[in-house]
Parts: C-alpha cells; structure tokens; sequence
C-alpha cells in the first residue's frame, strides 16, 4: 500500500462555483482519489477555500457584511455544494485557519534566514476613488505581451504570464470602474526567485518523465525566459499580518499562504484527532508519498514554479509535487460562464434539477484535457439519455425485469457456459485493462470512453444470447445466461463507482452488496468476479436509474440558465 496525497486546487471563497469550476479540479481531483482508494492506497484528498485577498474585500464591502462573516458564510456555501457533488475529501479547510498561519509563518522565517527574502520599496497603484490600494486582480488593463484587453493585474489569463499591475496599458478600477488611479511608494517583501533558479531547475529536471506536457512546458518556458523576483506582501487588513518587524502592518499576498494552505488543511484534518493522525507524515521528511496535485491551467505556474521554490528556499524536506494535472476550460452554450450576465450554470444550481451523478458522468466524460470543451444543455441531454439512461440502465432495468418475470427476484441457479462468455470475459478484460490504465494516467475522457464501451458489451452479450428466446426450450442456459447478466451489473457498479458513486451504489444495493464490499481494483480479474454472486442470491428490481431528458425540459432548462443562441 503506497500513500498518496491529492489536492484539488482550492476554489476563491468570493462567489460559488459553476460547472467550469467543477471540473476544473475539484471533480477530476474527486473521480482520482475515490479510484485510488479501491486501488488499496492510503490516500489523503485535501481541499478548501482560498480567502485572502482584495477579492474577499471587496466581495464583503458589495455584501455589506464583514470580512469574516463573508469568509464564513461563503465557506459553508462551497461545503454544502460540495457535499451535494458528492467530493470525498478527507478535510475541506479553510487558507484563514490559525493551522496555516502558523506553517506560513514558519515557511516565510526559513526563507528569511536563507537570504531569500528582499526589501524593496515599490510603486502601487492607488485607486482614489475607492480610497485603498488596489492590488492585482482589481486592476484591469491591457495586456503588454499579448495585447489581451482585460488582463487582470495578477496574470493574463489569455497568455497566463504573471504581470505586476503597474505593467498593466490602460489600467482601470474593477471595484468602481474608476480610472483615478495614482501610483503611490510602498515598502514591500520580495521572494527573490532569481536566486532559487538553479536549485529550482534541477529540481525541475527530476520531474520531466511524470509531467504532463502542459505543465512540463509552461515550467520550461518560464525558466527560460528567466523568473523574476515576487512581491509577496501586501497593503491589505484581511491576511496573515506579517511577521517582521516594521511590516506589522501589511499582510502576505494571497498567493503566498493559499498553496501553503494545502499543508495548514492537512494539520486542520491532523488536529482533528491529535493521536491518529500527524500532518508531518505527509508533507515534512515524509516517506514514501506521492503527490499529485488538479488544477486550471491558469494555476499551472504558481504550482510548478512559485511554490516548489518557495518550498525549496525553506532548506527544508517538504513534499513536492510529483504529478501536476492542469485541465483546460468548460465554456457555456459556446461562449463564457458569466454570473453578471446570468449565463451559466452554478454547480448548487446543477443538483437541484439532476443527480449530482448525471453531471459528475457528463463533466468527467467531456473533461476539457489538451484543448477547452463545451456544455450546452443539448449534448448534457444526449449523454444521459443515450449513454446513462439507454446502455446502463436500460441494461440494468432489463436484465432484472426479465429475470424476475421468467425465473424469479434471485440469482438463476445451474447451466453451463459456452464459447460466448470465454469471448465476453476476453473482450471485458481487454477493455477493464485498458479502463485502469487511463484512470491511473487521469486520461478522464478515455476512461470515461472504455467505461462506456463496457456497459455497452453487457448489451451486446444480451442481444446476442437472446435469453427470452432461450429459455422456451433450454430453462438452464437461459439462467446461466441471466446469471452471468446479474454478475456484469455488479462489475459495472464496481467499476462506475469513482465517477458515480450515488448510482453504483444503488445498483449494488438491488443485488444486497454495499459499497464496502467492493474488491480491491488491483489486478481486477473479470473471469473470478463475473462468478462472485452466489447462485440464489435474492435481488429487487427497483426503479430505473436514470430519467430520460425530454426535448422540452432541455429548452426549459436553456430558458431558466441563459444561452448565447
Ligand atoms: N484560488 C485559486 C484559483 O481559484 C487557486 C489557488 S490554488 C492554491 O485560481 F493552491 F494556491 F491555493
Ligand atoms: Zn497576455
């Protein structure tokens, strides 16, 4: 059994988040952890929400409410959601907690005395009008690389450089729209990163063979073009209040303590049960764990660059990442996920019209990997109906009903097999083979393609035995038969579990398992466990799984969350 330590990147507290958000990290990161899991790992899936910042600010002043009441309340919104999605966390934390307080302290002391920390005073950019400084994200303007027009001060998410906001053409107020803007001289910290390059490229070096191209080159590419020193502190009230003298009054740059905060949610889960658990069995001179880490591509350089030299400046032995999965983005009805202009559907929203499995399925098996994907509520329809409703429950729905009908609400008993199942279990094994090997190389959408296919050869096994037929003139092969069908709804369960976990379940529960009784997918061998229900097994028949969409519930739904045709 081999540890392995997955994080999802953590979401920004301002707001709720949408179907893009979703699948972005926090599902994908999900769909591995649980497939890690029945793969007989120790596994430690951390996640939680990233509060600091202007954006919190700012996002409480709108709301009229306090800093910390807003964190608090927009921190229990994303858990209910999240909970609904059905995400596994074994902690959903917060980057506020006095747990990461205290490692972002202690991380920023260590690179400190090793001289990787500068002082230097700055120009920032003042907005009059809103009568604070107005840092990154507020700032909009045009991007100097690539001429994007509303590049954030933080980063242009068209290019993904990382800009400093002074850098910005045409810079203007995104909390009031004010271009009143003055540059003002500040004292600020500064992650000397020029001085980690080395360190930090050799390290890179270790990493080529487990990196996905994406993340791989993008490192490259920054290394190459030389990293520059980051402003790591802030003119903020809401933050960690720096711990050096002379800085009591500034707090760090939310993008200093969220990563750290990965670490500070392990010791919030740690200190959960004090005897049990140690955070440091993880994260510090930890042995044997492997790190794998989901996140947007706009993340892939702070995770690939900032944080591991943050982390290598410490001198000390902190996991690093070993595996970095970016994803790409999820456009709405062909255009841009938009909360101002109503257009998009919000993932709180998504579980009240469908089971979060229904979305869980649509978005893992049109995961935006290598180029962005699309939603509109047309393919969501087809997906279920065709794909969930039409191969697995209608498999599922059929093969109990008929055997109900003919023999009875129990597992057939006798009869022989023939040439047709040595040829199933062949094909199944082939395609289970194949099924794994994405999953353990997050290739979602083919696995999520193989996962189909299976379902599909539980139809074709059934098409081609003709059980109905059968069993007027041979009663015995038409219950090995129907047997044979019982044991694939297991298998299908089985497998469908990391992705719908709600569904397997249920398809379980008609045959009397649980979902703890689920074999280690290790070495899963289709010929031993198409065997493992016990003949005269009792089962239900239950409802169908899932409901078909109809053509008018689809224009409803386009109506209800705005569409750009
Ligand atoms: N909040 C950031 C975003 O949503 C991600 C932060 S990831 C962290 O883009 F690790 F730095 F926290
Ligand atoms: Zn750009």
């Amino acid at each position: 059994m081999s540890k392995v330590l997955i994080t999802s990147a953590l979401p920004y507290i301002n707001g709720v988040p949408h179907l893009g958000h979703m699948v972005g990290c926090l599902l994908p990161s999900d769909i591995y952890a649980r497939y890690m899991r029945m793969m007989g790992n120790e596994v430690l899936y951390i996640a939680g929400t990233d509060e600091h910042g202007t954006t919190s600010e700012v996002g409480a002043l709108k709301e009229g409410m306090g800093v910390q009441e807003y964190c608090d309340m927009y921190h229990q919104r994303h858990v209910q959601t999240y909970k609904d999605f059905n995400l596994s966390f074994d902690c959903f934390g917060r980057t506020s907690s006095e747990q990461n307080k205290e490692i972002t302290y202690h991380i920023f002391e260590q690179l400190d005395k090793n001289g990787f920390i500068e002082e230097r005073t700055i120009k920032q950019v003042y907005s009059i009008d809103d009568a604070m400084f107005l840092a990154d994200r507020y700032i909009i303007g045009t991007c100097p690389h690539c001429g994007y027009d509303k590049a954030r001060g933080d980063q242009c998410e068209n290019c993904t450089k990382v800009l400093e906001p002074t850098e910005l053409i045409n810079p203007k107020s995104s909390v009031s729209g004010s271009t009143n803007l003055e540059v003002r001289e500040t004292k600020h910290l500064f992650l000397n990163l020029p001085k980690l390059e080395a360190k930090l490229g050799e390290w890179i070096k270790t990493k080529e063979p487990f990196w996905p191209d994406v993340a791989y080159t993008i490192a490259q590419k920054w290394l190459k073009e030389g990293l520059q020193s980051r402003c790591i502190t802030r003119d903020l009230k809401w933050g960690f209040p720096v711990n050096k003298p002379g800085y009591e009054d500034k707090v760090f740059y939310v993008w200093f303590d969220a990563p750290i905060g990965y670490i500070g949610i392990t010791k919030q889960w740690a200190d959960e049960k004090p005897t049990e658990r140690n955070w440091k069995d993880w994260w510090l001179n930890a042995q044997n764990v492997r790190h794998v880490e989901f996140m947007g591509k706009d993340n892939v350089p702070y995770h690939s660059i900032t944080f591991p030299a943050t982390l290598l400046g410490t001198g000390e032995n902190w996991t690093q990442v070993d595996y970095l999965k970016g994803m790409s983005y999820l456009t709405y009805e062909g255009g841009k996920f938009s909360k101002s202009e109503k257009r998009g559907v919000f993932a709180e929203d998504a579980v009240k019209e469908f089971p979060a499995d229904y979305w869980r399925y649509w978005l893992m098996s049109n995961a935006p990997e290598g180029s962005d994907s699309s939603f509109s509520f047309d393919l969501f329809a087809g997906v279920v109906n065709k794909d969930l409703n039409g191969v697995l429950g209608n498999f599922v729905s059929r093969v109990l009903k008929m055997t109900s009908s003919k023999i009875g609400n129990f597992v057939p008993e006798g009869g022989e097999d023939t040439q047709v199942e040595k040829e199933l279990i062949a094909t199944l094994q082939t395609r289970v083979n194949d099924y794994l090997k994405y999953m353990n190389e997050m290739e979602f959408r083919k696995a999520m393609n193989e996962l189909r296919a299976i379902w599909v050869e539980g139809n074709n096994y059934i098409s081609v035995t003709e059980p109905w037929t059968v069993i007027k003139t041979d009663e015995a092969r038409a219950a090995a038969i129907l047997r044979n069908c019982i044991n694939l709804i297991r298998i299908f369960a089985i497998l469908s579990a990391p992705v719908m976990p709600t569904v397997s379940a249920s398809m379980l529960e008609r045959l009397g398992l649980k979902a703890a009784d689920m074999p280690c997918l290790q070495d899963f061998d289709v010929n031993k466990e198409i065997k493992a229900i016990k003949e005269g097994t009792p089962f239900e028949v239950g409802e169908m799984l899932f409901e078909r969409i109809s053509p008018e519930r689809v224009e409803e739904l386009k109506q209800k969350f705005g569409s750009n045709k």
